[in-house]
């Protein structure tokens, strides 16, 4: 028996949700289980992608074996009913940029816990399964909206137990997604993060985080504008992605620009916007990005509603 999952990207932190907000972009990577019936097989990972912005060297430093972590996932929810895996093989069709803050990581989890689950009768619920997939990836900011869809606020409670709603998001707000030819990944951009801050940075970011929440909810742009600053992770960040600083400085000041933040860890960016020429934005960060001989792949796009679903 087969089963394929596809499975959306996904943006994390949103400026001051770090580590809570997410949202799914309709970029999707598959994620195929087959449980072989011969004995002895072992596990097979194959990965193929379709995006040229993916170096095929990123490729080959993903682990084939059992360290790879969506078998780490899915060998978790056998575990979780007392059972092991048999032989599995597991197909990644990959459209999400790996190390690039897209949520690559976040999707191929939940699109093999999701097929495993299928694989196993259901076992597990979405709790369950948005449990596990934050276990294994340390916070459930993109693995949330990766199950979910949309726009969501998600947190992983002292005791382990997580808490998660999905919000609504305006329709009518682009959100450009500008990747850079250069990979960054999450732990080196965890590990530049401090581990306590100033009282007055995070009394900062409660603040902002609030005033997305409420500016999201009522569409109020000039809220959101004033919302999307952080202190928490983007400062510590900038030193390792080139040209974060100029860009997010490039759109301070326009109107029609709700603001710009750094995507998940980095080092993509995402500018968000209303009725703004969005030709402006590509070619204000193609300039400061290819004026440092980064190239870039940009693209606008609307959020997606839908979560990881069950293809075939
Ligand atoms: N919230 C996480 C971080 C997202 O910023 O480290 C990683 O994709």
């Amino acid at each position: 028996m087969k089963v394929s999952v596809k499975v959306p990207a996904t943006s994390a932190n949103l400026g001051p949700g770090f580590d809570c907000l997410g949202l799914a972009l309709p970029i999707y990577n598959t994620i195929t289980i087959e449980e072989t019936v011969l004995p002895g097989t072992g596990i097979e990972i194959n990965m193929m992608s379709e995006d040229e912005v993916i170096d095929e060297m990123s490729f080959d430093d993903i682990p084939r074996d059992e360290n790879n972590i969506v078998y780490k996932a899915v060998e978790m929810l056998y575990n979780s009913i007392g059972q092991e895996p048999s032989e599995l093989k597991i197909n990644i069709q990959s459209q999400i940029p790996i190390t690039r803050g897209l949520g690559s990581s976040a999707a191929v989890v939940v699109g093999g816990l999701l097929a495993a689950n299928k694989l196993l009768g259901s076992p597990a619920d979405e709790t369950a399964l948005l449990s596990i997939a934050t276990e294994v990836e340390g916070h459930p900011d993109n693995v949330a909206p990766a199950i979910l869809g949309g726009f969501v606020l998600a947190s992983q409670e002292d005791d382990g137990s997580i808490i998660c709603r999905k919000l609504n998001w305006p329709d009518e707000w682009d959100i450009t997604v500008c990747i850079p030819d250069f990979e960054l990944s999450t732990n080196i951009a965890r590990s530049v993060l401090p581990q306590s801050v100033p009282m007055q940075d995070a009394v900062f970011n409660s603040k902002h985080l609030a005033m997305l929440i409420h500016a999201v909810d009522t569409k109020d742009e000039k809220l959101m504008k004033a919302a999307l600053q952080d202190k928490l992770h983007q400062p510590y960040r900038e030193k390792l992605v080139p040209g974060m600083k100029e860009i997010m400085e490039a759109f301070k000041h326009e109107d029609g620009v709700l603001g710009c933040v750094l995507s998940g860890a980095g080092p993509a960016m995402l500018v968000i916007s209303h009725k703004y020429d969005l030709d402006k934005i590509k070619s204000t960060v193609k300039e400061i990005w290819e004026g440092q001989s980064i190239k870039v792949e940009i693209k606008t796009l609307k959020i997606e509603p839908k979560g990881a679903e069950i293809i075939e």
